[in-house]
């Protein structure tokens, strides 16, 4: 029975990726109303539905009239790249994806794939929050149809595997999965293991079926998209923050009023506002089932062993790709005042 609900529930999916992908965006009036399409990873639980669902709420309840925001979760309209492609031709208007997936239609977002980039999630938050800063690398996409309105919070992203993983060692002869992004693919070699790149709703099944024994992300993964059920040991190597982004079709985006422009940007700020409040504790949460439910080990490592396999990379990014220096030393910057006012306490 479960199994026929799925097939039917993938049928339908798919009915509706197909009727988005050929319409036009006139398609998208229904009652007199123009129909915004959000498409994202996440189950209805995370905390980025839940911002999103703040998105849908302060746009309809200023522009009602005239706009319903529909919002798609669990890659029902297709895994983060070919979402963004959607997206790029206006099929659908936003998407919420990992930066990792924008490095292939804009290499400036390189960076945030880089280990070890930022020394604190206070850090991370800080350059993340300065959206003034950002607004040269959210326009960056500009020419390819596609703009970044704002963040989400994605916390530090670990190893988490079949096999146990306590030093650099224990991942030597592992497949992990990666995010389609060649920086990811190359951070994972570098650790000595064999990387597998891959759409986030394929993990499950590839770590199950032993195609891989293992991936790194959030604690998040582990519940919401049970990964936990599959692989049992959770090692905290803290080697990336990964940020989310909010990305809308750049057409419609320029199609707005400057008014309803405004409201559309405080939608998106209030929604990030909602899900960062959200994340630490939908974390903690994550961790307790993974724990005590799932029965997953979380290892405590020597993060520096793991940091001096990986550091060479960040210098060969910086040789690689000279687009990504100012913001490297940007945050290098605001790295140091973080550190600096730890050790002042
Ligand atoms: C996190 C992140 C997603 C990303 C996923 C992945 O869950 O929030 O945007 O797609 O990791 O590893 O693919």
């Amino acid at each position: 029975m479960k199994t026929l609900k799925k097939l039917a529930c993938t049928a339908a999916s798919l009915a509706i990726a197909f009727t988005i992908s050929g319409c036009s965006s006139l398609d998208s009036i229904t009652g007199g109303k123009r129909i915004i399409r959000i498409s994202h990873a996440q189950s209805e639980s995370h905390p980025e539905h839940q911002g999103l669902l703040k998105f849908k709420e302060v746009i309809e309840s200023q522009l009602g009239d005239k706009y319903e925001v529909q919002i798609f979760p669990n890659e029902l309209l297709g895994a983060a790249q070919k979402a963004i492609e959607l997206c790029q031709t206006g099929a659908i208007d936003f998407v919420v994806a990992g930066t990792a997936n924008v490095e292939t239609f804009e290499d400036s977002y390189e960076i945030f794939s880089m280990p070890y980039l930022f020394t604190s999630p206070e850090a991370y938050h800080e350059v993340m929050n300065d959206a003034e800063y950002m607004e040269k690398l959210y326009a960056s996409t500009d020419q390819s149809g596609f703009r970044v309105m704002t963040w989400f919070d994605a916390g530090v992203r670990s190893f988490y595997s079949t096999k146990k993983i306590e030093t650099p060692d224990d991942l030597k002869g592992q497949k992990i999965r990666v995010q389609q992004s060649p920086a990811s693919v190359a951070m994972v070699k570098a650790f000595g293991a064999a990387a597998s790149p891959m759409a986030f709703g394929e993990v499950y099944t590839a770590i199950q079926q032993g195609v891989i024994q293992g991936a790194e992300n959030n604690e998040l993964a582990l519940t919401n998209n049970k990964h936990g059920e599959v692989a049992k040991y959770y090692s905290y190597t803290n080697h990336q923050m990964i940020p989310d982004v909010l990305i809308g079709n750049t057409k419609f985006l320029d199609s707005l009023s400057p008014e309803e422009y405004d409201i559309f940007m405080d939608a998106a700020q209030q929604a990030t506002q909602l899900e960062l409040d959200e994340w630490e504790e939908a974390a903690a949460e994550a961790t307790d089932y993974a724990k005590n439910t799932q029965k997953v080990e979380f290892i405590e490592v020597d993060i520096e062993k793991f940091r001096d396999k990986v550091i060479g990379v960040q210098q060969e990014m910086i040789d690689n790709n000279p687009k990504i220096t100012e913001m490297y030393e940007h945050i290098q910057k605001v790295n140091e005042e973080y550190e600096n006012k730890e050790d002042a306490e």
